[in-house]
């Protein structure tokens, strides 16, 4: 890309940060914009899961950037107001209290991670502003309430689309899995991928346990080596995963690694390299998926950010979508208003899919699994919702 469009792209993103912090710290007089409309997003902007949010934030800033530039919504603009949970629970928290009673937005956006969607929930659910998270898939998240919305599939799904790719495509009959105990995600997924796995006549030979960010690994992959596993599923984040995958290969350990839509980071094969060829995950977008929707916001968000874009950028533009039009039916009034505008959205054309909410506002959506090879994933296989 041409270093002038880098630089205009790289100021509109400045400009659209200065403005949503510029509001947030001194209440800017909306004169100087126009009308705006405030919506929050709250994500992991720093820490272990930062392509999360980044890319996220990248997302919603894309689909924001674009509503404003074709008039906003009933003559308002929408105005960002973002902040950083550094991927901690607690900062979850603090930070959608702040989004919810001091800059009173109308709804917010997030998280990725299942187990800090979770913990600010209760906040926006009790404060009655809708709640989108774009890709928490642990089905706790929206059974907090009827405020909170998803725009992914959720686990029960992707725990069986890992066995169903195990059992079929990689013909594994036994498996290890190594579980996060400190996420939600992970537990939930480690529990729904045993589930499916056994009823296709497939056998856990162990199960092992970490906590995100834990350093050395050789206990438990010693102890998963062992049990001469067919292949190891390992439901957790890119980072810890990343070093996983080393450490295995390290300890003589060849068989393939599956994962779920955790491992979806660059930095997972920047970090992992060699460690990680033939090992597979699913998730929600294959970025070579040959789609022209697919292939329009990848080059759109390639143009805007550079980088080889993932699954959550898509998916945080899906979220800001799906909001806007509920929002353009309100005139931008949140509340009970908001809310049932978005529960009432049908067959919405999203990057990611079409979608639809069922009874417990959770997306019905096909997954994809994607394959690393010669330095790079690929796009494998589609599977659907049974
Ligand atoms: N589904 C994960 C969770 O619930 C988060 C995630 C989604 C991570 C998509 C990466 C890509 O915690």
């Amino acid at each position: 890309m041409p270093w002038q469009t880098l630089l205009r792209n790289r100021l509109t993103s400045t400009l659209l940060v200065a403005v949503g912090t510029c509001t947030a710290i001194f209440g800017m007089p909306s004169a100087l914009l126009g009308d705006s409309i405030k919506i929050g997003h709250y994500g992991s902007l720093t820490g272990s899961e930062a392509t999360f949010g980044r890319s996220t934030s990248n997302g919603v800033r894309l689909a924001i950037a674009e509503l404003n530039a074709a008039g906003g919504i009933d003559g308002k603009t929408i105005e960002l107001i973002e902040y950083d949970d550094k991927g901690e629970t607690r900062e979850a928290g603090d930070v959608v209290n702040r989004l919810v009673s001091s800059d009173k937005v109308v709804a917010v956006i997030g998280e990725v991670a299942s187990s800090l969607s979770l913990a600010a929930a209760p906040t926006c659910q009790n404060a009655k502003v809708p709640m989108i998270s774009p890709s928490s898939t642990n089905p706790k998240v929206t059974l907090v309430g009827d405020y909170i919305f998803r725009v992914c599939f959720i686990d029960p799904f992707q725990g069986y689309v890992g066995a169903k790719f195990a059992r079929e495509n990689l013909k594994a009959k036994t498996a290890a899995v190594l579980i996060d105990q400190s996420q939600a995600y992970a537990v939930g997924l480690a529990e729904e991928f045993t589930k499916n796995f056994q009823k296709m006549d497939g056998t856990i030979v162990t199960s092992q346990s970490y906590n995100k960010g834990d350093a050395d690994f050789t206990a438990r992959l010693t102890a998963i080596r062992a049990q001469n596993p067919d292949v190891i599923y390992i439901p957790g984040y890119y980072t810890d995963v990343a070093n996983i995958a080393v450490q295995a290969r390290k300890l003589g350990i060849t068989v393939p690694l599956l994962g779920g839509d955790g491992w979806d980071s660059e930095e997972l094969g920047k970090n992992a390299g060699k460690a990680i060829e033939g090992c597979y995950f699913s998730n929600h977008a294959a970025p070579d998926d040959p789609s022209p929707v697919i292939q329009g916001f990848m080059a759109k968000y390639k143009d805007e950010y550079g980088g080889q874009p993932d699954a959550l950028g898509a998916l945080g533009y899906d979220a800001a979508n799906l909001l806007f039009a509920a929002l353009k039916q309100t005139k931008g009034e949140g509340g009970p208003k908001l809310r049932d505008a978005i529960a009432a959205t049908k067959d919405f054309p999203g990057v990611t899919g079409t979608i639809n909410f069922d009874a417990n506002r959770d997306a019905i959506k096909p997954a994809v699994v994607l394959g690393y090879k010669a330095g790079a994933w690929h796009f494998v296989a589609t599977v659907k919702p049974e």
